[in-house]
């Protein structure tokens, strides 16, 4: 859980980073994330931080740590790029998550949300195509977010050696987002 104060830190954190993206679109984009339910949904169901607040945090958890890997091993992404990937991979998950309310009223601890999805695009793609609404993705951009999931994605494994080989930051991402799921795993 979190509190009103760390959810707000995390939103102010979030739009500094914004402030070093210089791409056309991008004042759109803010507005986007700060008028849907970005900084106050959960990121998932129930694997993790299934929580108000949660999607943010989660997002600026690969930021860090993609930045931190992008450091680490010399890697050739712009850090404009860092912050774009790290907090928009999951822009897909605005909006589809809703209270889940038992038969008797009360909320399921087991699975306080449920999934909706008015916009059944896929994952990956799904983010994707909501950031190339309001600016230019780079190739580089789109591939890390298009393939962010990894092998929970089954196309992965047809693309695997050919995006590993050309764009091999794709997979440090991959594991930087499974990593930050798991630092904040419920149960
Ligand atoms: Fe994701
Ligand atoms: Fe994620």
């Amino acid at each position: 859980m979190l509190t009103k104060v760390q959810i707000g830190k995390n939103k102010r954190n979030i739009l500094d980073l914004f402030s070093n993206v210089n791409r056309l679109g991008v004042s759109n984009l803010v507005d986007f994330i700060c008028d849907g339910n970005f900084f106050t949904s959960p990121a998932s169901t129930r694997f993790h931080s299934n929580y108000p607040g949660g999607l943010a945090e989660h997002s600026y958890d690969v930021y860090k740590q993609f930045s931190k890997r992008v450091s680490d091993y010399n890697l050739n992404v712009p850090f404009e790029s860092v912050i774009l990937t790290g907090i928009c991979h999951d822009l897909c998950k605005i909006g589809v998550y809703f209270e889940n309310s038992l038969k008797d009223g009360n909320r399921s601890e087991s699975k306080p949300y449920k999934f909706q999805d008015s916009f059944p695009y896929g994952h990956g793609e799904k983010s994707v195509f909501i950031l190339s609404q309001y600016i230019h993705p780079t190739p580089q951009e789109a591939l890390i977010i298009r393939w962010h999931m990894g092998n929970d994605d089954p196309a992965w494994k047809d693309y695997q050696e050919d995006v590993s080989k050309s764009f091999p930051e794709v997979v440090f991402f991959q594991n930087v987002d499974r990593e930050a799921s798991l630092m904040r795993k419920v149960g």
